[in-house]
């Protein structure tokens, strides 16, 4: 394709926890001059907020009343990705066990995730080179038209396995009981839950490096830019 390398390119990463989304998306966004957004943050940087204004989490229309309120910014460069409510940095207090455990419920209601979409569908309208976006539901309902749809899997015991690490040395059966019942949460909901896109293509990173990984998706962003 004549000039293809000037087109912006969006790219839409989905998977559940521990599959290595996050370092795939940034490392293939900065080896790529791509911008790179991490949706996650976005939810858990609202959920912070829900739990530091009082909001009682277990009432769906208290949070539906207020989704509205906090202003959340998202830095989108690969290699210094920030996030704030407010005016707040909230890059290390959104992955407390805390905002961890509460983010599910949070997310599941509609008024929350119309908020969230629009700011995610904003920032990859603005992104010039293209974008990485990593999430849930972003081949699915965020960005239905994306350039290139990657659905990451792996077993419970690696994703568990690679968190653990993450979290330095937490226990890894309390890890992934915790994974489970997080994705079934988040593939469960009504409104765009956990799911693969029916023209996404599935990456099964069991058995596979971080690097491999990255250099799979790399080779089809490129194989997609050459226009195949
Ligand atoms: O990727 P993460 O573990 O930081 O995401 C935290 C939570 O945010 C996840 O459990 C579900 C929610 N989430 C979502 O509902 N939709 C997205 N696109 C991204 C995350």
């Amino acid at each position: 394709m004549e000039n293809g390398a000037a087109q912006p390119v969006i790219v839409a990463i989905d998977g559940p926890s521990g599959t290595g989304k996050s370092s795939t998306s940034k490392a293939v966004a900065a080896q790529l001059g791509l911008s790179y957004l991490d949706t996650g943050a976005q939810y858990r940087a609202i959920t912070w907020w829900m739990v530091t204004s009082g909001i009682d989490i277990e009432d769906p229309t208290a949070i539906a009343a207020v989704a509205g309120k906090p202003e959340i910014v998202s830095g989108t460069d690969p290699l210094d990705p920030t996030i704030s409510v407010d005016g707040t940095d909230v890059a290390a207090a959104i992955r407390t066990q805390e905002v961890t455990s509460q983010v599910s419920a949070v997310s599941a209601v509609p008024e929350v995730r119309s908020r969230i979409t629009e700011l995610q569908r904003s920032l990859a309208a603005a992104a010039e080179q293209g974008i990485v976006v990593e999430g849930r539901d972003i081949g699915t309902t965020v960005l239905p038209d994306a350039d290139l749809k990657v659905f990451l899997t792996a077993s419970a015991e690696a994703r568990a396995a690679r968190r653990s690490g993450e979290l330095k040395g937490a226990d890894v059966a309390a890890t992934r009981e915790a994974l489970i019942k997080r994705d079934a949460a988040d593939s469960s909901r009504k409104t765009s839950p956990l799911a693969k896109a029916d023209d996404a293509v599935e990456v099964d990173t069991t058995e596979l490096t971080l690097a491999q990984v990255i250099e799979c998706v790399v080779t089809l962003v490129e194989e997609k830019r050459a226009g195949k």
